[in-house]
């Protein structure tokens, strides 16, 4: 593999998602793993992370001096960069400002490393600390407005070191450059896939479980059903898969997902507990309320569930790195704009290890791996669906009567949907059945019935979204079959907010 010494960068997973990309195998390691570890992994390359630190600090952080005598290459970002000009005799000093954004990367020396990439392409830089002085046996091989010393090599020691990030979004040709370094640098082939990483969780999963038994919620969602079929692979029925029908989820979906795994030969282990749900619920309007009895309620129900099995030692969680991300970059105190409720939102009194072989990949692969391990083309493209249910969706108090009324206004959205094409083309389309009620009229009749809302939207990540432009005729479909096939609605109107500053779901 390659090697990625992990100096804190927020951008360290990237750099491995690249590699992946080009079909390369990549371990991610602590900057501290001493040499014989790092040796053991027989690695063909070594790249060094950026991070926070800076390397004239007290107790900055070094990696052991023996990756540079090991005679296979070694690209530096930033940070790396900065390990490799000290190591070598080279100065770092802190630069006059801080370089931050988007420069011009000018080709110096025609270099492997830039093959089939473009001179002044658009490369991304940030960082505090600049080269100053080139280390010995080195060259600049490109430079930018701001940085003399954008990129150096040492090409007979295969050693590379840039200023700025290859592996970010901004960096226009980043990607080809880690894939050059990979390639002709290292000799690395692009024969790695997402099957082989199946391959390698499943066999990282079975040394750890061993004979122990492994407890896991499965909600019907992408994560946690390849988390769940990836366990399955591994250790068979030392699997326990829980289903928690909480009495809040869409039409059939219960029956679907549970389906979908027995025809994969794992049984599901289905609690119905809506009667304790919707009794919990009866009459609580506040939505932060709705979503704390369920999360807790949850909890309750899925630790009595797992108490009923012996041995169970492990937990498995669809933890994509994402979640990683996003509960270590943000500090400080951050407002609850929701209380978010998952399957894997468990509390510390819950003292089981974690499984969690998603953390270090992207939805994305994600779906690639569920493909990969025979899921259904369906259920990898569903839409995401929130932990606490159709109960975030019932506007005020949820009962059985709303919830069957949303669930048959929801399937028939969604049909028209799949039917022109568009579930596919958008991140979520859900309906809500707002506490109003209009005046409407049906032949001769006045009507006084309930009002629901299709909520449409284009997202990457659920971070922000905005309303899809759904054409008129696919509205006026969707409108007129739910007022003519569901009883007790008389009004459909369309969400038209985006993301900020409204919320996807309604509450
Ligand atoms: P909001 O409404 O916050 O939603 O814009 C962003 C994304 O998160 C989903 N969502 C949840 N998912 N548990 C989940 O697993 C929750 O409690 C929850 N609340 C919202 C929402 O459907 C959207 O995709």
């Amino acid at each position: 593999p390659i090697v990625v010494l992990d100096f804190g960068s927020q951008y360290t997973q990237i750099i491995a998602r690249k590699l992946r990309e080009a079909g390369v195998y990549s371990e991610i390691v602590p900057f501290s793993e001493k040499i014989e570890d790092i040796k053991k992994r027989t690695p063909k390359g070594i790249i060094l992370s950026g991070g926070p630190a800076s390397v004239y600090a007290k107790d900055s952080y070094h990696p052991d001096k023996e990756v540079f005598k090991l005679g296979i290459p070694v690209l530096g970002i930033c940070y790396g960069m900065q390990l490799i000009s000290q190591y070598f005799g080279g100065s770092v000093i802190p630069a006059d400002h801080h370089e931050y954004g988007k420069a011009k990367l000018t080709f110096e020396k025609e270099s492997d490393i830039f093959k089939d990439t473009k001179d002044g392409q658009i490369v991304w830089m940030s960082h505090g600390d600049k080269v100053d002085k080139l280390a010995s046996g080195f060259e600049i091989i490109g430079t930018s407005e701001n940085s003399p010393f954008a990129a150096i090599a040492n090409e007979k020691e295969k050693i590379y070191a840039f200023q700025f990030h290859p592996e970010v979004y901004h960096s226009q040709e980043g990607s080809k450059i880690l894939k050059n370094f990979a390639k002709y640098i290292c000799g690395c082939e692009s024969t790695w896939n997402m099957g082989s990483f199946a391959k390698e969780q499943i066999a990282k999963i079975q040394e750890k479980v061993g004979n122990k038994k492994v407890l896991c919620g499965v909600s019907g969602g992408v994560d946690s059903s390849v988390v769940a079929t990836l366990l399955a692979e591994a250790i068979g029925d030392q699997l326990i898969p829980v289903f928690v029908d909480h009495g809040l989820l869409r039409a059939n979906e219960r029956e679907d997902v549970e389906a979908m795994f027995a025809a994969r030969g794992i049984n599901l282990i289905t609690v119905d507990v809506s009667e304790i749900f919707l009794k919990k619920l009866e009459g609580v309007t506040d939505p932060e309320k709705k979503r704390k009895i369920i999360g807790e309620t949850f909890i309750e129900v899925f630790d009595k569930e797992a108490k009923k099995h012996d041995g169970i030692e492990f937990l498995a969680q669809g933890t994509l790195y994402t979640d990683v991300i996003e509960s270590v970059s943000v500090k400080g105190p951050s407002k609850t704009i929701k209380s978010h409720h998952n399957v894997g939102g468990l509390p510390d009194w819950m003292t089981f290890e974690l499984i969690e072989p998603l953390r270090e990949i992207f939805k994305d692969e994600v779906r690639k791996l569920g493909l990969e391990l025979g899921l259904p083309k369906d259920m990898i493209g569903r839409h995401p669906f929130p932990g606490p249910g159709l109960a975030i969706r019932i506007m005020g108090d949820v009962n059985r009567a709303d919830l069957e009324l949303l669930r048959k206004a929801d399937v028939i959205m969604l049909d028209v949907l799949r039917a022109t094409g568009y579930y596919d083309k958008t991140w979520q389309a859900f309906t809500v059945l707002l506490n109003v009620k209009s005046v409407g009229v049906m032949g001769d009749n006045r009507t006084y019935d309930n009002t629901v809302c299709v909520r449409i939207v284009d997202a990457t990540d659920g971070m922000t979204a905005t309303f899809s432009y759904i054409p008129h005729d696919i509205l006026e479909t969707i409108s007129r079959r739910i007022i003519n096939e569901v009883d007790g609605i008389n009004r459909v109107v369309y969400d038209i907010s985006s993301k900020p500053p409204a919320t996807i779901e309604w509450e």
